[in-house]
């Protein structure tokens, strides 16, 4: 029998701006996911947040894009978003683009990361959920987990990693994907991948077709054609036996690499990884977090988890991110600290261009 892991996440509101999901939300959000366990859709769930995004982590025997299971964590949405509504938090409702729910959550609104496997006789999973950024922003630290010798040792040192894995890369702009084996395509993939606004890393495999990872790539301005935010993505990854282990699951983590997000999604900045407790991005709305989550699903069931950032190990990250962040910010509004205009496309930021539109003249022999 196989298990599924599904998170689907959403901002549905948060206190105060866009910083904090509000515990009202969560609790309702487990009120509904409780009745789908009592009713048997659900297996086993658990609910987290980063900054103002609930994640909803639920495991069941359905598949993947299940229309009950999808339909429950839309539902929890929509009914969290009513309290939201009452509360007048802000963006209340924000990434629930449609009141009527059609057959999976794709298309409308939230971020889904799924992944359907048969269980090992032990099954490490973790989970990551970011805010303050978009889906690309898994790129490196996925690439390094499943492809970096540097990072990961079992490639070299472990005969069962040492085959190497697949990515599956989705180009979100054409709606296209390709599959690339790793190490033999490696250059080929860093090509594509360094593009993080456009090439996003969907799915890693193992050699034997073996699921070892799956990330959100849903993108939420794209389908809304208009500035909602950025598209806070989730990531799920198998670790140990044959899959990379746990401490190189998080490595890669431990530099705080460049992500675009972070003020109004249009700005460059460090990642900082973060214990759920401190995923609260407030300094000009960030910088962007991350949160992992480790797991062992057993049965279906979830066991765990393990806050994994919440190490002091991570503590020279965080301060590296803010030194990071402090630099980077006396940019202001220049680049390479706000996003370049290809990608301000989905910002509010033709509204200001708009406006000069009339008074630019040809420049003749100037
Ligand atoms: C970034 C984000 C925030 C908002 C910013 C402005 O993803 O959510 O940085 O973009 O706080 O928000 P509004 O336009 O709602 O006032
Ligand atoms: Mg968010």
């Amino acid at each position: 029998m196989k298990t599924t892991v599904s998170v689907i996440k959403a901002d549905i509101g948060s206190v105060s701006g866009h910083c904090v999901s509000h515990p009202a939300l969560m609790e309702k959000c487990d009120e509904v996911l409780a009745n789908a366990l009592e009713t048997g859709i659900l297996e086993d769930y658990y609910i987290t947040r980063c900054g103002d995004d609930i994640d909803l982590i639920m495991t069941h025997r359905n598949g993947e894009l299940n229309e009950e299971v999808h339909k429950t964590a839309y539902d929890a949405f929509i009914q969290a978003t009513e309290i939201a509504r009452d509360l007048k938090l802000y963006g209340a409702g924000q990434d629930l683009l449609s009141d009527t729910f059609s057959g999976n959550v794709k298309g409308m609104g939230p971020g889904c990361a799924e992944m359907e496997f048969k269980e090992r006789r032990s099954d490490p999973v973790i989970v990551y959920c970011m805010d303050k950024t978009e889906p690309g922003a898994f790129n490196l630290p996925i690439f390094k987990i499943f492809a970096d010798p540097f990072n990961t040792a079992g490639l070299v040192i472990d005969p069962s990693l040492h085959d190497g894995f697949s990515f599956e890369v989705f180009d979100v702009m054409e709606h296209k994907k390709v599959v690339l084996d790793c190490p033999e395509e490696m250059y080929d993939l860093l090509a594509l991948i360094g593009s993080t606004g456009r090439y996003v890393i969907k799915r890693v495999f193992k050699k034997n077709g073996e699921i070892a990872a799956a990330v959100s790539t849903d993108k939420l301005n794209m389908l809304a054609g208009e500035y909602v935010g950025k598209d806070d993505p989730v990531a799920i990854v198998r670790a140990q036996s044959g899959f990379p282990a746990n401490g190189e699951c998080v490595e890669p983590f431990a530099f705080p690499h460049m992500v675009s997000g972070w003020m109004r999604g249009s700005h460059n900045g460090p990642m900082m990884p973060t214990s759920q407790e401190e995923a609260n991005p407030i300094r000009f709305d960030g910088p962007p977090r991350v949160v992992g989550l480790g797991f062992q699903v057993t049965d279906a069931k979830l066991v765990g988890p393990v806050d994994l950032f919440d190490d002091p190990a991570f503590d020279e990250t965080r301060r590296q991110s803010a030194n990071i962040a402090t630099y980077i910010r006396r940019h202001g509004p220049f680049e390479p600290h706000r996003l370049p205009s290809e990608e301000m496309e989905y910002t509010s930021l033709p509204g200001v261009m708009e406006k000069l539109e009339p008074r630019f003249e040809d420049m003749d022999d100037d």
